[in-house]
């Protein structure tokens, strides 16, 4: 299959080319966009055909519900069951934006979207070519992150091309996603919410506007079963292996220094802050690369080069990839969150 690209740089939409993107998606074809969290594959999420083409473009487990993407609040009714008090204040607080709430799911909502489960996921996203694509197409979209299964998430429509090419129909260029990992996945099926895939929203955010709001268990307590059926897969893994480096960032630069000078021939990278890459050996052997991400003080930041570094690494050949450690505070439990899987919990 040809897969088309429509650039559209700065953000802007492009009415013209959304249109032929949007009809392409009800036709019951399969597109990449842009998010402001992480690019996302898009379907008709009505259409059950034209939704296991995402299934079999990404590689996905079929066990692994979709999230459901609109483009007003209006329109979240019509797929869940109801929506409780607590449930709106959070959207009219944080949508658009990167948060997707789980609620019980209404009889338009078909079972391949929500993998039996009698729940789906919801989300308004906060980047203009994402909203008018979904408001010209007419229907709510399904879309996960626009990655063949496992590797790391696109942030850019270069990361999408490079794993689905061919694969899909077309492919929406609206520049790099700012965020850079994924959205909050938050359970509001119960008493008190509970963050099933930290993301976009910080937990600090959610509770000061609703109060109290829980961890799954699984992201504290690793033998705990995730409540988020994608949470149990490996995920975000370069083909390098990846290892979380520990300690202050005194002693992660002490084992970096270690780590270079003991290395013989290995093709070795770091993926850092400038303050640790300033403080290193300033002529590095080749096998050596870095992958700066951005100042430590800055999570936003680093937290947005995260993928594309991971993906670096990839095409430079690199088979053990070292990462500096972040605060766990605000987007950094995300941050956290997503190198960990990405090194499969190795630390050292
Ligand atoms: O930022 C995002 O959320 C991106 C962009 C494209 O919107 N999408 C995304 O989708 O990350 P995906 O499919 O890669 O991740 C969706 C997550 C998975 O962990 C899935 O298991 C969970 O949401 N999920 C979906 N429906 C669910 C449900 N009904 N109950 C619990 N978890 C659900
Ligand atoms: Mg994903």
């Amino acid at each position: 299959m040809e897969t088309r690209i429509w650039k559209m740089p700065g953000d802007k939409p492009n009415l013209a080319m959304l249109k032929e993107a949007a009809q392409l998606l009800n036709q019951g074809e399969i597109i990449g966009f842009p998010t402001e969290t992480v690019y996302g594959l898009g379907a008709n999420a009505l259409n059950e055909e034209a939704v296991k083409k995402i299934y079999k473009a990404k590689g996905r487990p079929d066990d692994n519900p979709l999230i459901v993407h609109i483009c007003k609040i209006e329109h979240a009714k019509e797929l869940v069951k109801e929506i409780t008090p607590s449930a709106l204040k959070l959207m009219e607080n944080f949508w658009p934006g990167p948060l997707t709430l789980v609620l019980p799911k209404s009889e338009l909502v078909p079972d391949i979207i929500t993998a039996g489960l009698d729940t789906v996921a919801i989300r308004l996203p906060a980047h203009p070519v994402a909203l008018k694509l979904i408001e010209l197409a007419q229907v709510p979209v399904a879309a996960p992150s626009a990655n063949i299964s496992g590797k790391p998430s696109p942030t850019t429509a270069e990361h999408v091309w490079q794993d689905l090419k061919g694969k899909i129909a077309g492919i929406v260029d609206g520049g790099k996603a700012g965020v850079g990992v994924e959205s909050t996945v938050l359970d509001m099926t119960g008493q008190i919410p509970i963050i099933l895939r930290p993301g976009g929203t910080t937990r600090e955010q959610l509770m000061e506007v609703i109060g109290e709001v829980r961890l799954d268990a699984s992201l504290h307590d690793s033998q705990a079963a995730p409540r988020s059926p994608g949470m149990k897969y490996t995920h975000y893994s370069p083909e390098a292996e990846v290892i979380i480096l520990k300690g202050t960032s005194h002693e992660q630069a002490g084992k970096i220094k270690k780590i270079i000078k003991e290395n013989r021939a290995a093709r070795v990278g770091f993926m850092i802050s400038q303050e640790l890459a300033a403080v290193l050996p300033k002529n590095l052997s080749q096998n050596i690369v870095l992958e700066i991400l951005g100042r430590q003080g800055d999570l936003e930041t680093i937290t947005a080069n995260l993928f594309d570094a991971l993906r670096k690494f990839d095409q430079k050949n690199i088979s053990v990839i070292y990462a500096e450690s972040f605060p766990e505070i605000n987007i950094g439990a995300a941050l956290m969150n997503r190198l960990l899987k990405a090194a499969g919990g190795k630390k050292v």
